[in-house]
Formats: structure tokens, C-alpha cells, sequence
């Protein structure tokens, strides 16, 4: 596969401005419809990407030490964060769950990789994750981000929900963001990736047909400074 789009190392020009705050390689991979839209109403999972981009994706997670999502990705999607590949290499999954929401029963909790979790609620237990307790007000990205560093974890697939992306957007520290445009229109009550009211311009820095969708690499610094 053609994977100019998949050099972490290759960063956007304007990358090199951005002060670090952590030495963490961020990047954020998301799926939307052609409207906008990263699930369906009520946050309903659906197959945005086809399989050409899920084939992308796993290379992404594969050159990453930590995917990270929300809980609200949790409960409606139940992903299991993988990597498909031979390595058999190990990676974490971590979860922000201020209320530790999530269900027993959820896939990340299959104790096949390590999970971490994010959360304020210290009454109740979950098998299958180490909880990493901060106070409420605590729960920021830049908190998050500095106990994740602690752990050694160098590089960060954030895949989503809109909710945890926007947190992301708003820290200013990614370092690479990637949109796959699907071929497909959703309800126009579902879940938007960006706010109604961002107005951002000249955002892209890449672009090209990839399957049957359109793969787009975006200046995370200018979502920033527009925001
Ligand atoms: N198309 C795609 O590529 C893609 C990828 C992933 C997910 N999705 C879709 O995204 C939908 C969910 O998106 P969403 O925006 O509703 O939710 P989300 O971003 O998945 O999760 C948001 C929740 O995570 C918790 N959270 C967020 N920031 C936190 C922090 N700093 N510390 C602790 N907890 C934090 C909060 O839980 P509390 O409510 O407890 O505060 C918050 O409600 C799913 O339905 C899924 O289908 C799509």
C-alpha cells in the first residue's frame, strides 16, 4: 500500500511552532461521513471506513504504543482497540471514563493488552484495567497526557469520540491528524466531528483518493489557532 500518508515522522511544516508540551507523539485518526457526522443518532456505531482504510488504521495503531478513546466510544462501540499483525507487539488502550461508565463486559477489558483508565470515581472496581484515580478537576488533557508520559508510552493514537478529539484540539498538542471522508451520508442527528460553530479555513495539508473515500492530513495547528 501506498503509505505516503503514513509517516508519523513526516510532520506538517507548522508542527515545528508549536511549543511541547510533551514529548508524546500525538496523532488523531477519525472517520466521517460526507456530511460531517462521526456516528449515527443517539451516538449509533457505523462502518464509515471500508476496508481499504481499516487496513490504514491497523498500520496506524501498529506504529503506535497507546490508542486512546472515550468512554462514550466505549459504550456504544464496544471496540476492542487491536492490532491486527504478526508481531504479536503489545500496545495499550486507554479510556477517559470520568464516572467509569463502562460495562464489564467491554471488550477492552479482555486482559489480552494492558487498559488504562482515566477516571474521578474511586468507590467502584473493574477487572481487566489498571484505574488511574485523579480528582475531578484534574481530569484535563495536560494532566492526562503527563501521567500517560510517566509510563513511557511515546506515541498516541487518539481515535475518538468528537468529545475526546475536541479536548485534544483544544491542549494544542497533536502532532498529526488524519480524516477519512467515507462514501456515505448519515442522519442529521448523529454525532459531529466539529463544532457547528468552528470556522476554519485552509486546514488541509494533504489530500487523495484512498478506496472508495477521500483521506485527508490536516494542520492540527491551525484547527488551534481558528478555534
Ligand atoms: N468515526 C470514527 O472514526 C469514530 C471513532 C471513535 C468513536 N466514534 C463515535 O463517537 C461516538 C462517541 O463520541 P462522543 O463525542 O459522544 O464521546 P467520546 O469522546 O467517545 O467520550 C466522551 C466521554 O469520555 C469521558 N471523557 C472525556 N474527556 C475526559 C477526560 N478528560 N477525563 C475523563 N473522562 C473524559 C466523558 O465521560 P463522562 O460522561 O463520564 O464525563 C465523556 O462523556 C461513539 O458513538 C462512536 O460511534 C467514531
Amino acid at each position: 500500500m501506498d503509505d505516503m500518508l503514513l509517516k508519523l515522522d513526516n510532520l506538517p511544516e507548522s508542527r515545528a511552532k508549536l511549543p511541547m508540551y510533551h514529548k508524546i507523539k500525538i496523532t488523531v485518526n477519525v472517520a466521517i461521513s460526507l456530511n460531517g457526522y462521526i456516528s449515527g443518532p443517539g451516538g449509533k456505531r457505523v462502518v464509515i471506513s471500508d476496508r481499504v482504510d481499516l487496513e490504514r488504521v491497523n498500520d496506524l495503531r501498529a506504529k503506535s504504543d497507546a490508542i486512546l478513546v472515550g468512554a462514550n466510544t466505549i459504550v456504544n462501540d464496544n471496540p476492542e482497540l487491536k492490532i491486527h499483525d504478526s508481531t504479536n507487539r503489545k500496545h495499550a488502550r486507554i479510556v477517559l471514563d470520568r464516572k467509569l461508565k463502562i460495562p464489564e463486559s467491554s471488550n477492552v477489558l479482555d486482559g489480552t493488552c494492558r487498559t488504562m483508565i482515566f477516571t474521578s470515581n474511586a468507590k467502584r472496581k473493574l477487572k481487566g484495567a489498571d484505574l488511574v484515580i485523579m480528582n475531578d478537576d484534574s481530569l484535563g488533557i495536560g494532566n492526562i497526557m503527563a501521567k500517560i508520559e510517566e509510563t513511557g508510552i511515546g506515541s498516541l493514537l487518539v481515535e475518538g469520540g468528537s468529545i475526546v478529539i475536541n479536548e485534544f484540539i483544544s491542549e494544542g498538542i497533536i502532532d498529526d491528524f488524519f480524516i477519512y471522508i467515507g462514501n456515505v451520508i448519515l442522519p442529521e442527528d448523529g454525532i459531529k466531528l466539529f463544532r457547528p460553530n468552528m470556522e476554519i479555513r485552509n486546514i488541509i495539508v494533504e489530500r487523495k483518493n484512498f478506496g472508495e473515500g477521500i483521506l485527508l492530513r490536516i494542520d492540527p495547528l491551525k484547527l488551534v489557532s481558528n478555534a
